[in-house]
């Protein structure tokens, strides 16, 4: 896209008095209307440090992610949270996927040896700074993807074993809340009071039908030999709203966020919103205000049409659109590559993973799947089918990994070939295995997660889809429309198996039945043994006639 042209060309050199040179902060903000009746809202905020020491030095990065990437020789990092499901399908592809849950994953230095000593304290001290439990990352959960994952940033290319300083982790089981926001806006410069991040709420982003919070850092070369690196935070917020739930069409900030922009960030080179128009010859609106300008993005032969507000420092506004055929909803063009993932089976003892890959394009698509299983399910790679078949001639590569029961996960990653218009089914089975009965979780009914897959792809010329390519070095920008394929990294949706769970209201019931047994046996018993028996005189009352009577009676005497 464009903008992230833009970004990344222009470096600051603006007002000396708020910043050190080279160190910039940029703050974006990217607004699309979704198939069927959604709106995408995606807040990128870009923090720049440059040179050598930068993070001791800068001003606008955040010291507490400085000290960690040079505690741990840390080259690039990737941290999401995130709640909900994108549903790529119907919406399209987001700026940048995430899975459903925490996920992280970094690349060390290619002086780290012990790299999984680094992988497990870089993940105890994320876990700490930002309220999440990703303590749980541990070598039985962890994998180091071969090919479905390649550094963003300037990694040293002379470095041959670029995947052996690599670990990936998810728990699909994570729950983003208010905790992790906080932490998450105390990294940006301005915090949460002025800019864009004042918008960002908790009681709004908790609202809506998909949130994800997220932490990119990477090294960027710095001169056009790559001599100096310099580190680039990217902090993003991607919300989904719906249509339904705002009970219009007609969004504007006041009503996503419950209030108006206060005017950008004083610390930011630049504020930028940008308005995905291109849904506006089908389906028109009005923007209120006025755009400052328009913008096209061409890219690889689809145009994009933006319309881009550049926000001032000091002045409150609210941005909104009218739409002048209410309640219409959009119409849903499938994007080149989709996917589907479920799990297969009955009872409790055999079952399978099925991972749909359909290729809508009119030429072959490669692409790389990577299948993350828990050791508690493990898969076979000899009951793999590739379309009912055992053999098949789509697999152009593979590698796989066996788990290890409580120490490794099982870790499968295909290079397929997909054939141009049509639908290919990874399927692999699995065995249900039983758990000792502290590892099930309190709620062990619920029943157990099983993370997404990785999808890694090489798109054809982007059409129809808002995702930010990102090539894998440096030296040729960040978008680079003259290359025929963009690379992209998805998630497919994750699963839920039901694993053979003992009862475990089975003591409560014991107790409960033992307890009730001994309360109504104590009582007669009780009475029994500590209560005296003792003879007492019945004395017959004697009514006032009588007592008259007998008055009578004694002086007749
Ligand atoms: C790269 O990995 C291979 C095997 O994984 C190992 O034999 C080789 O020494 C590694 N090379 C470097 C430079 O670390
Ligand atoms: C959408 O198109 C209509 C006319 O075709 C135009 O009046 C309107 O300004 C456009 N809206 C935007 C946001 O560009
Ligand atoms: C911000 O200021 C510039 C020039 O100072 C002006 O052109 C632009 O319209 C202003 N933007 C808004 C949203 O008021
Ligand atoms: C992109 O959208 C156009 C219509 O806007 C459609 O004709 C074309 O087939 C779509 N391309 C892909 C790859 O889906
Ligand atoms: C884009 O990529 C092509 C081929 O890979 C290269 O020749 C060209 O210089 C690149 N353009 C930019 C702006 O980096």
């Amino acid at each position: 896209m464009l903008n992230l042209r833009l970004l990344l060309f222009s470096v600051a050199f603006l007002s000396p008095i708020l910043q050190i040179k080279g160190d910039d902060f940029k703050e974006e903000m990217f607004i699309k209307p979704l198939p069927p009746s959604h709106l995408y809202v995606y807040f990128q905020f870009l923090t720049l440090a440059n040179g050598e020491e930068s993070f001791e030095h800068s001003h606008l990065a955040p010291r507490s992610l400085g000290e960690i990437v040079s505690r741990y020789q840390v080259e690039e990092l990737h941290l999401t949270l995130t709640e909900g499901q994108w549903k790529h399908n119907t919406w399209g592809y987001p700026v940048l996927d995430a899975a459903p849950g925490a996920e992280l994953y970094a690349w060390f230095a290619p002086d780290v040896v012990d790299v999984d000593t680094q992988w497990k304290k870089l993940s105890s001290t994320l876990s700490g700074l930002f309220c999440a439990s990703l303590n749980f990352i541990e070598n039985m959960n962890t994998v180091s993807p071969k090919m479905a994952l390649w550094p963003t940033g300037a990694y040293s290319k002379s470095h041959q074993n670029i995947t052996s300083q690599l670990r990936y982790a998810s728990l699909p089981r994570e729950i983003v809340c208010t905790e992790n926001l906080t932490p998450w806006k105390k990294l940006l410069p301005c915090e949460s009071s002025h800019g864009f991040s004042s918008l960002l709420n908790s009681r709004m982003i908790h609202n809506t039908n998909y949130h994800s919070i997220g932490v990119h850092i990477r090294r960027m070369c710095s001169g056009s030999n790559c001599l100096d690196t310099s580190l680039e935070i990217k902090q993003t917020v991607a919300l989904v709203y719906d249509f339904k739930i705002l009970n219009t069409m007609d969004w504007s900030l006041r009503k996503l966020f419950g209030q108006g922009l206060p005017g950008a960030c004083p610390l930011s080179s630049s504020s930028r919103i940008y308005v995905d128009i291109t849904s506006n010859s089908s389906y028109p609106f009005k923007l209120l205000p006025e755009p400052n300008s328009i913008m096209f993005s061409h890219r690889g032969g689809s145009k994009t049409e933006l319309a881009v507000y550049e926000i001032n420092h000091s002045n409150m506004m609210n941005i909104g659109a009218k739409y002048e055929m209410r309640n219409k909803i959009f119409v849903n063009i499938p994007p080149p590559l989709t996917f589907n993932r479920y799990v297969l089976g009955y009872g409790k003892e055999f079952g399978g993973i099925v991972t749909e890959l359909s290729n809508n394009y009119w030429a072959p698509i490669d692409v790389v799947l990577l299948e993350n299983a828990p050791w508690w399910l493990p898969i076979q790679l000899s009951t793999l089918r590739i379309n009912g078949e055992a053999e098949s001639k789509l697999i152009m590569s593979q590698y796989y990994s066996p788990g290890r029961s409580r120490q490794k996960p099982y870790h499968l990653e295909l290079l397929l070939k997909l054939p141009p218009k049509s639908t290919t089914t990874v399927t692999i089975d699995f065995e249900f295995v039983f758990l000792k009965w502290q590892e099930y979780p309190p709620d062990a009914n619920h029943g157990f997660y099983v993370g997404s897959a990785l999808l890694s792809a090489n798109l054809p010329t982007a059409k129809n889809y808002t995702s930010l390519p990102i090539t894998g070095s440096t030296f040729d920008s960040i978008v680079n429309a003259s290359k025929p394929w963009y690379p992209i990294v998805f998630r497919t949706n994750g699963g839920m198996v039901s694993l053979p769970t003992p009862d475990f209201s089975m003591p409560y019931n014991v107790i409960c039945l033992a307890c009730t047994v001994v309360a109504l046996a104590f009582g007669p018993l009780n009475n029994i043994c500590t209560k005296e028996v003792v003879l007492k005189i019945i004395v017959v009352p004697v009514s006032l006639r009588q007592k008259i009577f007998n008055i009578f009676k004694k002086k007749k005497d």
